[in-house]
């Protein structure tokens, strides 16, 4: 009831301005966030499409039953409220902010290195959202974080790659890259979209795109004969 009014209220431009203020003024106050069990959610429209098309798909998917979810924040300590009947596994390599994380299902680890930490093909699928830019910045890094999500998801799990499309955060295509090619991009039916990759918001221009490990993995190399 608390975060319903708390949701309705952020929609107050005023009211969301001042605590974004009082955030900034007194970071530590992001702590009791979780710790009251409220729920002070970002509002823009790449949140409203993750909270509300993305995450609602995942949760009627009954082939996935493990979730890891990279990046976490006083915003998103509640993500796994979205899961009942999955596991939600979470990874931040800030050590701060594991406050945030899932208890007991939180790694403090980056995820340039996911296979240090989950056994191969753990993961139904993986969200790896706001980490481009923000931690995860070098083209060699971009790259490694494509092919560690390969090994740690299973044949035919889905990675769900968000970033905000501007220069100053990503400046290559991400179809240079090797690891990119892993996967298979695709657009997920439930969610009725024409494209694998979709900019869900124009302001900062924040992209999701929908990728499978397939189920057959290409062999490298060609049989000797
Ligand atoms: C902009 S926030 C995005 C959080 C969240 N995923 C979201 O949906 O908004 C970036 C977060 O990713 C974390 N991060 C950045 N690089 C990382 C890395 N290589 N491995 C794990 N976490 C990383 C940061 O510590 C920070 O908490």
């Amino acid at each position: 009831m608390l975060s319903k009014i708390f949701k309705a209220i952020l929609h107050v431009p005023l009211f969301k301005q001042s605590l974004s203020v009082l955030l900034r003024q007194f970071p530590a106050l992001q702590y009791l966030i979780p710790k009251l069990g409220i729920i002070v959610p970002i509002v823009n429209a790449d949140r409203d499409f993750l909270e509300q098309k993305i995450f609602p798909m995942l949760a009627e998917d009954r082939q996935i039953k493990k979730i890891l979810f990279a990046g976490v924040g006083s915003y998103t300590w509640h993500y796994f409220k979205f899961f009942p009947q999955q596991d939600f596994y979470t990874i931040d390599f800030d050590a701060k902010k594991a406050p945030f994380g899932q208890p007991g299902m939180h790694v403090v680890g980056s995820v340039v290195a996911l296979s240090d930490h989950y056994a191969s093909d753990f993961f139904d699928a993986v969200i790896i959202s706001g980490l481009i830019g923000y931690g995860v910045n070098s083209k060699q890094d971009i790259d490694q974080t494509y092919h560690e999500a390969f090994k740690v998801l299973r044949p035919g799990g889905m990675l769900i790659m968000g970033w905000n499309n501007q220069p100053a955060l990503l400046s290559f295509p991400l179809e240079t890259l090797d690891g990119y090619h892993e996967f298979d991009s695709f657009a997920p039916a439930p969610l009725e979209l024409a494209k694998a990759r979709v900019e869900v918001n124009l302001e900062n221009a924040h992209t999701f795109e929908f990728m499978r490990k397939p189920l057959v993995v290409a062999q490298q190399d060609a049989a000797v004969v």
